[in-house]
C-alpha cells in the first residue's frame, strides 16, 4: 500500500510504495519541480535532496531546466515542451501559481493557476501497486488554445549513460524489441495515425546501459491511449534525461474553455531494480490488477474462423467448424469478417451491419444457438469505426467519414474512417451493436480497426480538430456502455493484428489480437516484445495452418501449439480439414493448456532464453505452487549436447515434482544447475514441462 505525504516546510510531496519513492516540490516561483524518483527512501531523508544546486548562470541556460514536472513552454525554459498554450490575446507563456493540494488515499491532486489568466491546471498522481499514474487536467474561464498537453514529464536521475528500450514493427511484424543508447537531443516515438499503431507502441524503458534480464535498475513509462500519441526522450548536455508523453497530433490544437475542460490520459511510470525481467513482471501485475476489466477471470480457449474461411463465412461452414471446435475442447467460437451486408470481400459492405441472408438464411440466431448448444460461447467480428465507400451506409451518409472539402478521400483496404466524434455516428454505432449483442446473445466481440486516419476533417464543425481526441474517447465510451449494459460481454481489441495494443484499450478489452502473423517462429519474437510490458493474460495467440500465410513456413503442430499456449490459446486453422492425428493432438494439447492456464494467465513470467535466430528459446511461468516451462528449439546442429535450463522464481529450499516424468528436483538445483529439458531430436523441437512444489 502506498503513502503520500506533504512536507510543509519544504513545499514538497513524497509518494512512496513498497519499493519506490517519488518526490516533487514547488520551486521559488511555484513551478512544480522534480526532486526524486528511485529506490525507496525514508521521508526524513527527502530534505537532504532539496539542497540547492550549485549556482550556475551562463546567460544561456536556466539552471532548473529539465526538472519540471510538466515542462511548460515559457520563460527561460527551452526543454521539450509538455504544455504549450496560447491565450486569446496571443500570450503564450505559462506562469504557475500554486493554489492548494488534496490527498485522498492513493491520489494526490495539486492545483495551480496561471498568475494572470483564468486557466487552472491540476497535476494528478496516483499510486497503484508499484506503478505511479500521472495525468493533467486543464480548465479555463475563457478560451485557451492548447497545442500540446502531455500527461506528464518524467525526470530520470542522472546516470553515467542511458539506454532506451522500445518496440518497433509493422503489420504482421509487431512489437520487435529494440535496445539502443539514448541519443543526445530529442528522440520521439509517436503515432500520427489516430490509432496506437503497429510501428511503435506507447512505452519506453530506460536503463544506464548495464541492465540485463535479471539485474539492474530499469525505469519505464507507458501511456494509456489508443489514438495519436507522442513520447519524447530528451537527453541534454547537462547529463539529464526526461521523458515527456501524452496524446495529440502534430499541428492540431485543442481548445479549453468554459464547459470544455481537457483531461489527458494516464501515463504510468515504474521504477524497478532487478533487470528487465522484474520490470516486466511488475508491469504485468499492474495491468492484471489495475487495468484489465476482469483480472481474475481465465480467458477461454477460442476458435476463430478467419484463416479457415476468410470472407466466405456461411451458416453451414461455421456450424461445421463449430462442431469440430467443440470436440477439441474449444470454449469460445468466433465468426470473423464476412457475415453482414455485401461483405464478400474487402471491397464492399462494411458499415451495413445486417446479417447476409444468403449466407445465414435464418439470421445469426440459429448459429448462435447451435454454438451455445455445443457448450461454447459465441463471438463475432465487428469493425464499427469503418465503412466501405461501396456500402449503403456510405451512400446514405457520405458526410459521416473523416474528410476535408476539396481533398480526395484516401482509401486503405478500400475503406474510410467514420468520424466517431460525431454524436450521430456514435449513436448509430451504439444502436446496431447493442442490438447485435442483445438480440443474439453474443458473448464476445472482436473489435477490429483496419486503417489509420487520413484527411481527418469535419467540415461544418466549429472545432474540427477535436475529432483526433474525441474519436478515441467515443470508442472508449461506446465500449464502456456496451459492457455496462451487457455485463457478460467480453471484448478482444484488434487493429489489423496488433495496431491497437495499449493501456487505454486494455482497460476495456479482455484480450488483444497480438498480430495477424501466426507463424510460430515469428510469434516467439512478437510475443517477446509484447511481453515486455503487457501480460500473457491478454495476449491472444492462435494455432493456424501450414504453410503459414505470412511466411510460407511449415512448422509441426505441436510446436505451433506450444508457442500459442504461452498466451491466451486460440485455434484459427481449418479444423474441418485437419487429419484425425492432428485433431487428436489438438485435443490433447488443449486439455493440457486448460491445466496450465492459471499458471500462464495469472503467473509471473521469467524469460529464461530470449528468442534467437537459432538455439533454444525458453520461458517460465510461476503461479502459487506451480511452474510451467516452455522450451523451443528451432534447429538442431552437430549433435550438440543440450544445456540444462536454469530456472528462476523458485524457492531453493523447496522440492519440485514433475509428475509427467515422475521426477523430483531440488529448487536449489533447478536454479543453480538447471532442468534437463529432454527436447526431442531434430528441428522444431519443443516441450512444455509442469512442476509443482512438494508440500
Ligand atoms: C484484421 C484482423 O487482424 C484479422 O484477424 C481479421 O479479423 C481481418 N481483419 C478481417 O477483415
Amino acid at each position: 500500500m502506498g503513502e503520500i505525504g506533504f512536507l510543509d516546510d519544504h513545499r514538497t510531496w513524497v509518494l512512496t510504495n513498497d519499493s519506490t519513492t517519488y518526490a516533487l516540490r514547488l520551486d521559488e516561483d511555484d513551478v512544480p519541480a522534480h526532486v526524486y524518483w528511485g529506490p525507496k527512501l525514508r521521508t526524513e531523508d527527502i530534505p537532504q535532496l532539496l539542497e540547492k544546486p550549485l549556482p550556475w548562470w551562463d546567460g544561456f541556460n536556466d539552471p532548473n531546466e529539465g526538472l519540471d514536472e510538466l515542462a511548460a513552454d515559457g520563460g527561460t525554459k527551452y526543454w521539450t515542451p509538455a504544455l504549450q498554450i496560447r491565450f486569446a490575446d496571443g500570450t503564450r507563456a505559462l506562469e504557475w501559481r500554486y493554489r492548494n493540494h488534496e490527498i485522498h488515499q492513493d491520489h494526490l491532486r495539486i492545483h495551480f493557476e496561471d498568475r494572470h489568466y483564468p486557466l487552472r491546471i491540476t497535476l494528478h498522481y496516483r499510486l497503484k501497486s508499484e506503478v505511479l499514474e500521472r495525468w493533467t487536467e486543464l480548465t479555463a474561464d475563457t478560451e485557451v488554445d492548447v497545442t500540446r498537453a502531455d500527461s506528464a514529464t518524467w525526470v530520470l536521475p542522472i546516470r553515467d549513460d542511458y539506454r532506451l528500450s522500445h518496440v518497433t514493427g509493422r503489420w504482421a511484424a509487431e512489437t520487435q524489441l529494440r535496445r539502443t543508447p539514448a541519443p543526445h537531443g530529442e528522440t520521439t516515438f509517436a503515432s500520427r495515425r489516430g490509432i496506437t499503431g503497429h510501428h511503435a507502441n506507447p512505452w519506453i524503458m530506460v536503463d544506464d546501459g548495464t541492465a540485463t534480464e535479471r539485474h539492474g535498475e530499469v525505469y519505464g513509462v507507458a501511456l494509456a491511449w489508443s489514438g495519436s500519441w507522442r513520447l519524447t526522450a530528451t537527453r541534454s548536455s547537462t547529463q539529464r534525461l526526461t521523458i515527456s508523453g501524452g496524446f495529440g497530433q502534430d499541428g492540431v490544437t485543442q481548445r479549453v474553455g468554459p464547459g470544455n475542460p481537457l483531461t489527458t490520459p494516464v501515463i504510468a511510470g515504474l521504477y524497478t531494480n532487478g533487470g528487465f525481467g522484474t520490470a516486466s513482471r511488475a508491469w504485468h501485475t499492474y495491468v492484471r490488477e489495475h487495468v484489465l476489466p476482469h483480472p481474475r477471470e481465465l480467458r477461454p480457449v477460442l476458435y476463430n474462423s478467419w484463416e479457415a474461411t476468410g470472407f466466405d463465412v456461411d451458416e453451414v461452414n461455421q456450424r461445421t467448424l463449430a462442431d469440430h471446435a467443440a470436440t477439441l475442447g474449444v470454449e469460445l467460437f468466433v465468426v470473423d469478417d464476412g457475415w453482414f451486408g455485401a461483405r464478400t470481400g474487402d471491397h464492399a459492405g462494411l458499415g451495413d451491419w445486417h446479417v447476409n441472408r444468403d449466407r445465414f438464411p435464418g439470421g445469426l440466431k440459429p448459429l448462435v444457438d447451435a454454438v451455445h448448444a455445443l457448450g461454447m460461447k459465441f463471438g463475432i467480428w465487428v469493425e464499427p469505426e469503418m465503412v466501405n465507400p461501396d456500402s449503403d451506409l456510405y451512400r446514405a451518409h457520405p458526410d459521416w467519414v473523416l474528410h476535408h472539402p476539396h481533398r480526395r478521400r484516401s482509401e486503405l483496404r478500400n475503406q474510410l474512417v467514420l468520424n466517431f466524434a460525431r454524436p450521430d455516428v456514435e449513436a448509430w454505432a451504439h444502436d446496431w451493436l447493442d442490438r447485435l449483442v442483445g438480440d443474439h446473445g453474443v458473448d464476445f466481440l472482436k473489435w477490429d480497426m483496419n486503417r489509420p486516419f487520413s484527411e481527418a476533417g469535419w467540415p461544418g464543425d466549429a472545432d474540427p480538430d477535436r475529432l483526433w481526441v474525441e474519436h478515441t474517447r467515443a470508442v472508449y465510451a461506446l465500449i464502456d456502455r456496451l459492457r455496462q449494459d451487457h455485463p457478460s460481454l467480453r471484448i478482444e481489441a484488434c487493429s489489423g493484428g496488433g495496431g491497437r495494443i495499449d493501456l487505454g484499450v486494455l482497460a476495456r478489452a479482455d484480450q488483444v489480437w497480438t498480430s495477424d502473423n501466426t507463424d510460430a517462429l515469428d510469434r516467439l519474437r512478437i510475443q517477446h516484445g509484447y511481453g515486455q510490458l503487457y501480460p500473457a493474460r491478454a495476449m491472444s495467440a492462435w494455432v493456424t495452418d501450414n504453410p503459414n500465410f505470412v511466411t510460407g513456413r511449415s512448422v509441426p503442430l505441436r510446436f505451433r501449439f506450444h508457442v500459442a499456449m504461452a498466451g491466451v490459446l486460440g485455434v484459427g486453422g481449418d479444423i474441418a480439414h485437419w487429419p484425425g492425428d492432428d485433431l487428436a493432438l489438438a485435443r490433447e494439447l488443449i486439455a493440457l493448456y486448460k491445466d496450465i492456464r492459471p499458471v500462464v494467465q495469472h503467473g509471473a513470467l521469467y524469460r529464461l532464453r530470449p528468442p534467437a535466430d537459432d538455439g533454444v528459446t525458453a520461458l517460465q511461468y510461476v503461479h502459487e505452487d506451480r511452474t510451467v516451462v516452455f522450451a523451443y528449439r528451432q534447429a538442431a546442429h552437430f549433435n550438440a549436447p543440450e544445456r540444462p535450463l536454469r530456472l528462476d522464481g523458485l524457492d531453493p529450499a523447496d522440492r519440485y515434482v514433475d509428475s509427467d516424468a515422475g521426477t523430483t528436483h531440488s529448487g536449489a538445483v533447478l536454479l543453480a544447475r538447471g532442468l534437463p529439458l529432454g527436447l526431442p531430436t531434430g528441428d522444431f523441437a519443443s516441450v512444455v514441462l509442469r512442476l509443482r512444489r512438494k508440500i
